[in-house]
């Protein structure tokens, strides 16, 4: 067996029997930086020049075959050679190229599969063309390939998802040609190729594939995805030029279909979607590496209490049961702990109902749920969520008690949406066993978790938060107390700014609408009607004692509340919902009492363009985010985007407030805060660190360092 490591590359090759072994070593994923496309490249000229190889196979080293180009080189200027150039001389060979697939085979790495002669998958591959989730269309050939070998129709939904196939599934799909019967990638691959050689399989190009044959189906699979894409791709760049992609497979020749792919590539590449998407993509994994996690180990969580089991405890139980651990509920009656259980049951006859559960399924998670009125049932637990009402003093009440029956080094986290979790840790025994899980409503669906750090807490308890947020499949934040911690703080102020529009002129239906045009799924007095006016109006009221007289007030939510429309649950809020409807229709008498309110503040409406009404919006955004990172409330700028990008509905091609700031210029944003601080210099006030960025000439990105 002859070794011919290429100089150091990430690719090497070596020669078994007939055929030459071609395995690309590019930890962690295999991803295709120029290294490896140089070294692909050189293996399949080795294999053609030398006459001892009959075959070549391709496997990857590690965990995956090859997870597509590397999304750390998009924005830098282009190495050769270029993946499609890779691809195609990959296809061209004509000695029989065959790809083994385990793991990941995603984007450019199913590309190069795509182009290979023969693939097959063992179990456990992921097979998919994700680009259009990073702003991108498949790029080395995958839009001209994919179609001719699966057909339109499958093509364009693989595409278009972005999601991942299972080797079972892709062999269904005639993306791959075998499914190896054990997981040995090696074994298998190679005996593959030998089988191939033995029944002297000829070359088979991808590019003469035929199943666009049927050029009536391909062109009404096409107009399907059109039209639908049109429809729900709503403000993205990408999904629409994969269909014009897959247009062009069925008109144009092979060549020039890759021209026109790559042309429609390169203006996705330098599209700000891009640039978004790619920023979310790592802001993501970014965000689980908080200090903690490396300078600690978890505790282990085998057993979960929840206190509560109204809308949060019920969300957290839920989310809990299906990490597929017990959860015990502690309610303070038994009225009240039947009501908790009937919300936690009503989500998964929720699921039944739409199909999506097995009666059988609910009882096996349920026999893992048990309830008690009686704080000794937590004796056990490992971790206790606490989510009762938000009142400083019926919480310290329960983690009295938590302090009491608890064993020692279990973790002791409550869900408050804005008290001081330094307070409620002091108040008890072992401060360094409190930390603030805050979850999102819906806490079974939404993804995010702001881990909440106070000033006593140990490392461990804070590792092992991050822990429970993998379990749960979560998205978690690390953040610092404060009132509203990340999320909640900066709403506070981009939402008292959409209020300020809104007594200045804007309608709240401008507003909303404006917002939802900039991508937002839903406006902020959208959100406010679905998700009850009363909540905001009782913090309003709490707060109105502390809130600062000389700070502007708009009261006309208030006056809306006082008239007993809290939203879509009393048929109207700023919106009406006449008998039942999911969606309000504007109200000429919310517009009456705004007009009442402008006059009694004594103000001349004006009117402001959609645009103008976004910059001021996402400019009080920023600022906040800003001030949220200066306080280290937030680790980086990362950390506020994902908070906003999974917990607020920020769109995510637009990377989330602080790439979005970056994108637009801090000095544009820095200026447009000083020009409105004109009128408003105590709500418009600059971040002390955005001034001092503008000043260095330095952007959010240049913070987002590892923490
Ligand atoms: N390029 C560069 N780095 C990548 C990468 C890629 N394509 N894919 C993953 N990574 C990095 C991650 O950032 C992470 O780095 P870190 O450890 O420093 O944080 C590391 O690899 C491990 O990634 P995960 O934490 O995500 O590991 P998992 O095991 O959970 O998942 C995976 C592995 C399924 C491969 C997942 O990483 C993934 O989905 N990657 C992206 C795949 C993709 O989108 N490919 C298409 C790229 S675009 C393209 O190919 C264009 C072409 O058409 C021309
Ligand atoms: P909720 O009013 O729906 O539920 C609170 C539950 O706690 C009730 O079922 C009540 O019976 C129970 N409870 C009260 N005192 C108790 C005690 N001493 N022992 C045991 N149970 C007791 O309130 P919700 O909305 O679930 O909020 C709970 C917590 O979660 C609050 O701190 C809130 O700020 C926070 N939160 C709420 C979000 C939301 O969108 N509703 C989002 C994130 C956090």
């Amino acid at each position: 067996m002859a070794t011919h490591p290429v100089n150091a590359s990430p690719v090497t090759h070596e020669l078994r029997g007939k055929v030459l072994l071609v395995t690309v070593d590019n930890p962690p994923v295999n991803a295709l930086g120029a290294d490896v496309r140089r070294g692909l490249a050189a293996a399949i000229g080795h294999a053609e020049a030398n006459d001892a190889v009959q075959a070549v196979l391709i496997v990857g080293a590690g965990r995956n075959f090859i997870a597509g180009a590397d999304i750390r080189e998009f924005g830098q200027p282009p190495q050769p050679p270029a993946l499609p150039d890779v691809c195609n001389r990959i296809e061209a060979c004509h000695k029989p190229v065959i790809a083994a697939i385990h793991g990941a085979a995603l984007g450019g790495g199913l590309e190069v599969a795509l182009a290979a002669h023969y693939r097959l998958a063992v179990a456990g591959a992921k097979l998919g063309l994700p680009e259009v989730q990073l702003g991108l269309l498949p790029g080395a050939g995958g839009t001209q390939r994919a179609p001719r070998l699966i057909g339109a129709e499958t093509a364009l939904s693989l595409m278009l998802s972005g999601r991942h196939a299972s080797a079972q599934e892709a062999h269904k799909l005639g993306l791959v040609d075998r499914l190896g019967a054990s997981d040995d990638i090696l074994a298998e691959g190679l005996a593959y190729a030998q089988e191939l050689l033995a029944g002297h399989a000829p070359v088979r190009r991808t590019r003469d594939a035929q199943a666009l044959a049927d050029r009536t189906q391909a062109q009404a699979a096409i107009d399907a995805a059109r039209a639908e894409t049109a429809k729900k791709s709503r403000g993205l760049f990408s999904p629409l030029k994969i269909v014009d992609c897959v247009q062009a497979a069925l008109d144009l020749p092979f060549d020039e279909g890759l021209r026109f792919e790559r042309k429609q590539f390169l203006e996705c590449l330098e599209s700000p979607q891009r640039a978004g998407l790619v920023h979310a993509f790592f802001a993501e994994r970014e965000v689980q590496k908080a200090p903690e996690t490396k300078s600690a180990k978890p505790r282990a969580i085998e057993t979960v209490g929840v206190i509560g089991g109204g809308t949060m405890g019920a969300g957290i139980a839920v989310a809990v049961l299906d990490a597929g651990l017990p959860v015990t509920m502690i309610e303070r009656d038994d009225a009240s702990l039947a009501r908790g259980r009937a919300h936690v049951e009503k989500v998964y006859d929720g699921l039944i109902a739409k199909g999506r559960m097995k009666p059988e399924a609910k009882a096996q998670i349920l026999a893992r749920l048990s309830g008690s009125t009686s704080y000794d049932a937590l004796a056990n637990a490992d971790l206790v969520i606490e989510a009762v009402f938000e009142d400083m003093a019926v919480k310290q009440a329960v983690f009295a008690e938590l302090d009491r029956v608890c064993k020692p080094g279990a973790v002791l986290a409550t869900n408050t949406s804005y008290l001081d979790i330094d307070a409620i840790a002091a108040s008890i025994e072992r401060p360094q066993d409190v930390v603030g899980l805050h979850f999102f409503s819906p806490a079974n669906i939404m993804k995010l978790l702001e881990i909440v750090v106070p000033k006593q807490v140990s490392a461990d308890v804070v590792a092992t938060a991050f822990e429970l947020a993998k379990k749960l499949r979560k998205v978690p934040v690390r953040a610092g107390v404060c009132d509203g911690f990340i999320g909640n703080r900066i709403l506070a102020v981009f939402r008292t700014a959409a209020d300020h529009l809104m007594e200045d002129g804007a309608s709240p239906y401008q507003i909303d609408k404006a917002v939802r045009d900039f991508g937002f799924p839903m406006g902020p007095y959208q959100v406010v009607d679905l998700a009850g006016g009363d909540i905001g109006w009782a913090t309003r009221k709490r707060r109105a004692a502390t809130r600062d007289p000389k700070a502007r007030y708009v009261q006309i939510a208030d006056r809306i509340c006082e008239r007993g429309w809290f939203g879509q649950k009393t048929g109207r809020g700023f919106y009406l919902y006449p008998e039942g409807a999911r969606t309000g229709t504007p109200d000429p008498e919310v517009e009456a009492i705004i007009e009442a309110e402008r006059e009694r503040a004594g103000i001349t409406p004006r009117a402001f363009t959609d645009e103008a009404i976004m910059r001021r919006y996402m400019a009080a955004m920023i600022n906040e985010g800003a001030n949220v990172v200066h306080e280290k409330i937030a680790l980086r700028p990362l950390d506020v985007d994902v908070t906003l990008l999974y917990g607020y509905g920020f769109p995510r091609y637009r990377g989330g407030p602080m790439k979005y700031a970056d994108t637009v210029g801090l000095a544009n944003v820095l200026a447009d805060i000083r020009e409105y601080a004109k009128e408003d210099p105590l709500f418009w006030r600059p971040s002390p660190l955005l001034v001092e960025l503008v000043e260095r000439g330095e952007n959010f990105a240049s913070l987002n360092h590892s923490a």
